[in-house]
């Protein structure tokens, strides 16, 4: 079987989130804590606050959300962010994005303090990240390396072909895979809309990330045999019959029989996000009395 399952590794980083929270409560007599702000009325972004606030509870980790209008100002938000900094009661603070258009995402970030930073975005936990040094990595980065490791795959050596750019997979994921350390070493090849015949990049992959959010874009054409290939594409596909579907950057039937291990999408990277983002949180919380 040449799946890379998402659901059942993040399950197990879950439970292993879980009982470390337990062991932390007991010994400090503190429930591990994360802090969401959700602002405004985005579908999604509600649906994945709901869902992390579940993954916490699950684990035994509290969870508050607040949740701020649309029309909340950008001091709204900065105040609700400088308040959970200074609360020792709050060991991970997360803010969903995007935020509405009129407040400055990269004033909101620079305010959280790097400390509760759990998703890593702020920029001293990316100047971190890119000299090697400990600092939280992105949460789906993060489970990029789970699935890798958990995989068996070997990276030192290979060449990692990364397509796409955001700041929070595609540059952090080829950073980390190019660091010199066990679980990077590769030789990275970064691809995006300025690359030139990408499939003459692509095939000669190792090990394909794909973060881009295009559907199906990379075909069987695109790859050569044995290939590893992670799949971060989430993209909500219509179908004739007017209903929608969930499917990856990869045309999954055509890229699987070729692939020596590869990600679905849904119940690939997805879960590692969140699992990742538990497991950020836990560490927060080990780090501040250690
Ligand atoms: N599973 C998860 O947990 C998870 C987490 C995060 C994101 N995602 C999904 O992953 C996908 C990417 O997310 P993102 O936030 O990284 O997206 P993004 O910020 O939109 O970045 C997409 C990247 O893909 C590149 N690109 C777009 N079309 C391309 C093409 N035809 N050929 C080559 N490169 C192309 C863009 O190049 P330019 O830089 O030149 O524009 C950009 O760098 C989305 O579907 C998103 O929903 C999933």
């Amino acid at each position: 079987m040449n799946i890379l399952d998402g659901k059942v590794i993040g399950r197990e980083h879950r439970r292993q989130s879980a009982m470390r929270a337990e062991i932390y409560q007991q010994s400090t007599g503190l429930q591990v804590h994360l802090a969401l702000l959700l602002v405004g009325d985005d579908a999604a972004s509600q649906v994945y606050v709901r869902n992390k606030a579940k993954a916490c509870e699950e684990a035994g980790i509290r969870s508050t959300i607040v949740r701020l209008s649309a029309t909340a100002s950008e001091d709204d938000v900065v105040n609700m962010v400088e308040q959970w900094n200074t609360d020792a009661s709050v060991h991970g603070i997360l803010v969903q994005l995007p935020l509405p258009r009129h407040i400055n995402e990269e004033r909101v970030i620079l305010t959280i303090d790097p400390r509760k930073d759990v998703d890593g975005f702020h920029p001293v936990n990316v100047g971190r990240m890119m000299i090697g040094a400990s600092c939280f990595i992105p949460c789906t980065p993060a489970g990029i390396l789970e699935l890798l490791r958990v995989g068996n795959v070997t990276t030192s050596g290979a060449h990692a072909v990364v397509i796409g750019r955001s700041n929070i997979v595609g540059k952090p994921i080829a950073a980390l895979l190019a660091q010199k350390r066990p679980q990077g070493n590769a030789t990275v090849t970064q691809c995006h809309t300025g690359t030139r015949n990408l499939h003459d990049y692509t095939r000669q992959a190792d090990i394909l990330v794909c973060a881009v959010g295009v559907a199906n874009l990379i075909t069987a054409d695109h790859v050569k045999e044995g290939v590893v290939v992670i799949d971060v594409g989430m993209n909500r596909l219509t179908l004739d019959d007017g209903s929608s579907k969930l499917c990856g950057d990869v045309d999954f039937a055509s890229v699987s029989p070729k692939a020596s291990l590869i990600t679905p999408v849904p119940g690939g990277v997805g879960p590692m996000t969140i699992a990742m983002l538990l497991s950020n949180t836990v560490d927060a919380a080990e780090r501040m009395i250690a």
